[in-house]
């Protein structure tokens, strides 16, 4: 059994769809949603998928060892990043080389760092009009949005299309391909 951690710091619609994706597999298991908001809704809908959930601060994140111990005694195999905000410290990356995948809403490198999240980045690439976007799901390092890229897929921009409407195709194309791409990398590990 391959264990998945999911950290997601608000709706958490892809924790979910991943979840939902892995009920049908026996070899796979969504054993914990991780959050560094206690309101996040991610945490209700982990609730509603009796998937247990745990939250932390800045401090247990970056001046404690807890999340990485906790991630450990856990047996966790794979660390999935589904709208999780925060840059991830190097003691994670080093627990965990080459095993946490994040997903990006939009075609990196561009669009990408600090500040570059959620609806940022679709008003950003609207502002700038855009002919297409896309997702990236790729490997995380110790920088914002720069590692190794393991899949990107793209969408055409109307001229008409607002941030939300981009918004909307880019989560389409996040629920068609995330869940698939992390069992392949999953398969590879
Ligand atoms: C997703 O679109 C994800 O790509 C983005 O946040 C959204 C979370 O939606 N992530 C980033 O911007 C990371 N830089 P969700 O909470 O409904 O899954």
């Amino acid at each position: 059994m391959k264990k998945i951690a999911i950290f997601a710091s608000g709706s958490g619609s892809n924790a979910e769809n991943i979840a939902h994706y892995f009920n049908s597999n026996s070899e796979v298991e969504v054993s914990l949603i991780l959050s560094n908001k206690k309101n996040a809704f991610v945490l209700e809908r982990a609730k509603k998928l009796n998937i247990p959930t745990r939250t932390f601060t800045r401090a247990d994140f970056y001046e404690t060892n807890s999340i990485v111990d906790f991630l450990q005694n856990s047996k966790i195999d794979l660390i999935v990043l589904a709208g999780f905000l925060w840059l991830v410290p190097d003691s994670l990356i080093e627990a965990y080389p080459n095993t946490i995948i994040n997903i990006h809403p939009a075609l990196l490198p561009n669009y990408g760092g600090k500040g570059m999240y959620g609806m940022h980045v679709h008003e950003a690439v609207i502002a700038n009009k855009e002919k297409e976007s896309g997702i990236t799901i790729h490997l995380v390092n110790e920088k914002y949005d720069e590692g190794e890229i393991i899949q990107q897929a793209k969408c055409l921009i109307n001229a008409e299309d607002t941030a939300e409407d981009l918004a909307n195709k880019i989560h389409e194309l996040e629920y068609e391909h995330f869940p698939r791409a992390v069992e392949n990398y999953l398969n590879k590990i």
